[in-house]
């Protein structure tokens, strides 16, 4: 039977998680999908290796709401009547002791792992609901349901998200309209050179444990065909929050012990590499190159 998912929308699709999510949904399911990111550069590399036309790119920062105006009307024009599917997949993180953290930081995670994907879910919802049929996907954490120290506003921002879309399923329920969120455990992308504040580039700093990214979006891929409100995709994800659920004592202990000094490890070992501006830049056109401020090809 052909999926009723035909279009998307996918964010933060010129690296990790989003980049073989928007590779899958074109290669692999034919579909029609409109990508988003800051490089540019990065979304039409993508759009090359993949058959013609099934990429759209509209590149800008997702924090910026003039933009979310730009990206949403493109999107009306590109599938009238709106995306079959929006993927809520851009997002930050930040190693840092919270007291010490920068305002300027925590507001940038706020806005783009929060504001961003409500203000595009809001306007999503609108369209699907007229329509009677469509899914918002966020792309959560496992940082949704359990903590993790050094990394506490972005768990804060995912635990949000959990309980946006718990809300949200009840307030739909019967309009045919699906949201729901996937919660990786560590997957190879970026996000762990930009949380250590290193500069990310074609070969960026390997997360220790981290799952392989095109085995982890395959297996979220095929949850856009089921109903489930929280998806674990990857081999770790659900022990993880089992474990914290059924053993509380034991996951408390580890996670007060073994997790702080293996945060402070990576910590200080990056302390000594180049900084990158990318992540929390606000002077970052989309089209510049990330590594190297300039415009792409320059
Ligand atoms: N990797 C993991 O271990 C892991 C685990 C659980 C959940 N997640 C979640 O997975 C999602 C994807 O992360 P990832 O691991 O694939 O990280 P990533 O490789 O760093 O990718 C992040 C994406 O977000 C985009 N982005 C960042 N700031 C942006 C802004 N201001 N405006 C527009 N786009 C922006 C980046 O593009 P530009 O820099 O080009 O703008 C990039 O495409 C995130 O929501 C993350 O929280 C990741």
């Amino acid at each position: 039977m052909r999926s009723s998912v035909r279009t998307a929308i996918v964010t933060g699709a010129s690296a990790g998680i989003g980049r073989e999510l928007a590779r899958q949904l074109v290669r692999d399911r034919g579909m029609s999908v409109l990508v988003t990111a800051r490089r540019r550069d990065r979304l039409e590399s993508l759009a090359a290796e993949l058959p013609e036309g099934g990429l759209r790119i509209e590149s800008g920062d997702l924090t910026d709401e003039a933009f979310r105006d730009r990206l949403w009307q493109r999107a009306m024009e590109e599938f009238p009547g709106g995306p079959d599917l929006l993927v809520n997949n851009a997002g930050i993180g930040h190693y840092a002791e919270f007291d010490q953290e920068d305002p300027a930081i925590l507001r940038a995670i706020v806005e783009l792992n929060i504001i961003a994907p409500m203000d595009l879910t809001r306007r999503a919802l609108s369209a699907m609901k007229a329509r009677g049929h469509g899914q918002v996907m966020f792309v959560s954490s496992v940082l949704g349901f359990v903590g993790l120290p050094y990394s506490s506003a972005y768990a804060a921002s995912k635990h949000a998200i959990n309980g946006l879309v718990r809300s949200l399923r009840y307030e739909l329920a019967g309009s045919g309209v699906r949201v729901w969120a996937t919660c990786p455990n560590r997957t190879e992308s970026e996000f762990h050179a930009v949380a250590l504040g290193q500069r990310p580039g074609d070969a960026p700093r390997r997360a220790p444990y981290a799952e392989p990214t095109d085995r982890v979006v395959r297996q979220m891929v095929r949850a856009i065909d089921r109903r489930m409100a929280f998806h674990f995709p990857g081999t770790s994800a659900r022990w993880v929050v089992e474990a914290s659920r059924l053993l509380p004592g034991p996951f408390d202990w580890f996670m007060r012990t073994w997790a702080p000094a293996h945060f402070r490890s990576e910590m200080e070992r990056a302390s000594g590499e180049p900084e990158i501006s990318r992540p929390f830049a606000s002077d970052l056109s989309p089209q510049q190159d990330a590594d190297t401020g300039r415009p792409p090809g320059t």
